[in-house]
């Protein structure tokens, strides 16, 4: 069977660099990634995790998102421009209130994590389509379907996204295209510490004292201990986004992390949409403490599971 070309972008880190080896160190070699990065001086980790593989199923580009021209050199220097499956994940977070963001600060997470996708299909969309053959598919978020305190922008950034996507699935089907989004709840990557270091700096002289407290007291107080109880690794995410390339019938949205599942399907379950806004507002301000012993507990449960399967490992 030939093998599928894969470009990824965002392979830098996180995620994105988790897939492409994922992808390349496939034992039956089913993909050629093209393992695409803004910044070459970036490939060190990528090299660390795939090296043997380069040259063979897996190449590394230059592509910036932000950037129409970088996109269609990095697509017209693949022979004969073949994408077969498009991974769209290079993204980035913002937090904080919204009185302390900048326009250009929020303009630029749109022009990332929505724009991007739309430049990169503006470039690869003909020619699947020509084809009538191609699986586009996106990380977006458990936040494209539900808002988050203090991630006004970012979530309104994967919204954006998604709304796109589940408008071209459709024109996508006459086609025999497929689109799958991959929605991952926390996932410990270079994203969580960034978006976290950026949260720690903020200068919240522009917010109310109550909200700039909110913020430090609430929001990021937690924020650690979030990821540490719900968090998946970007290996995890990997594994789920290589399930969805290789089913005949992919999905289009398709969450990774069943522990926070619960959360989403609120949505679904009160059409007023209430439901999901009362449960998070009386998770934060009023439950707080059954809340953070319920993630207490949840770490627990996971650090035990992950010790008896260890154990498991090293008596076999
Ligand atoms: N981590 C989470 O909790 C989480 C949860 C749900 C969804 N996601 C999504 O997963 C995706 C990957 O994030 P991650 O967690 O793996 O974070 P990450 O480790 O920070 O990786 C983000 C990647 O995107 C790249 N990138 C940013 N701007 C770019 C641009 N203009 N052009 C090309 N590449 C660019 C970064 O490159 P540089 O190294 O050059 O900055 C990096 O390679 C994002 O779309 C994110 O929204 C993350």
């Amino acid at each position: 069977m030939a093998m599928k070309n894969v470009l990824i972008t965002g392979c830098s880190s996180g995620i994105g660099l988790a897939i492409a080896a994922r992808l390349a160190k496939d034992d039956q070699k089913r993909f050629k990634v093209y393992a695409t990065m803004r910044n070459l001086a970036k490939q060190d980790d990528l090299l660390k995790a795939a090296e043997e593989h380069v040259g063979k199923t897996l190449e590394i580009k230059q592509l910036d998102v932000c950037s129409e021209e970088s996109i269609r050199n990095c697509v017209n220097s693949i022979p004969d421009r073949r994408v077969e499956i498009l991974v769209s994940n290079a993204g980035m977070g913002l937090i904080g209130p919204i009185e302390c963001q900048t326009i250009e600060e929020m303009q630029n997470v749109m022009d990332t994590n929505f724009f991007g996708l739309v430049r990169l299909l503006k470039e690869i969309l003909p020619d699947m389509k020509k084809k009538k053959s191609g699986h586009i598919v996106i990380i977006s978020s458990v936040m494209g379907i539900q808002g988050i305190l203090f991630n006004d922008v970012y979530a309104a950034s994967k919204f954006a996204v998604e709304g796109f996507c589940e408008s071209l699935a459709i024109q996508a089907l006459k086609f025999k295209l497929h689109l799958s989004l991959i929605e991952p709840g926390p996932v410990i990557t270079e994203f969580e510490r960034k978006v976290y270091e950026d949260g720690m700096k903020m200068d919240l002289s522009g917010a109310d004292k109550e909200t700039a407290e909110m913020f430090t007291n609430v929001y990021l107080k937690n924020y650690k201990s979030i990821f540490q109880s719900l968090g998946q690794t970007a290996e995890d995410v990997a594994e789920h986004t290589m399930k969805i390339i290789l089913s005949d019938n992919p999905p289009f949205r398709h969450q990774t992390n069943t522990l926070y599942t619960p959360m989403t399907t609120l949505k679904y379950a009160d059409p007023n949409g209430d439901l999901p806004i009362d449960t998070f507002y009386k998770m934060v301000f009023q439950h707080d403490k059954i809340f953070n012993a319920s993630l207490n507990f949840i770490k627990l449960l996971r650090w035990r599971s992950k010790k008896s399967f260890d154990l498991g490992k090293n008596h076999s």
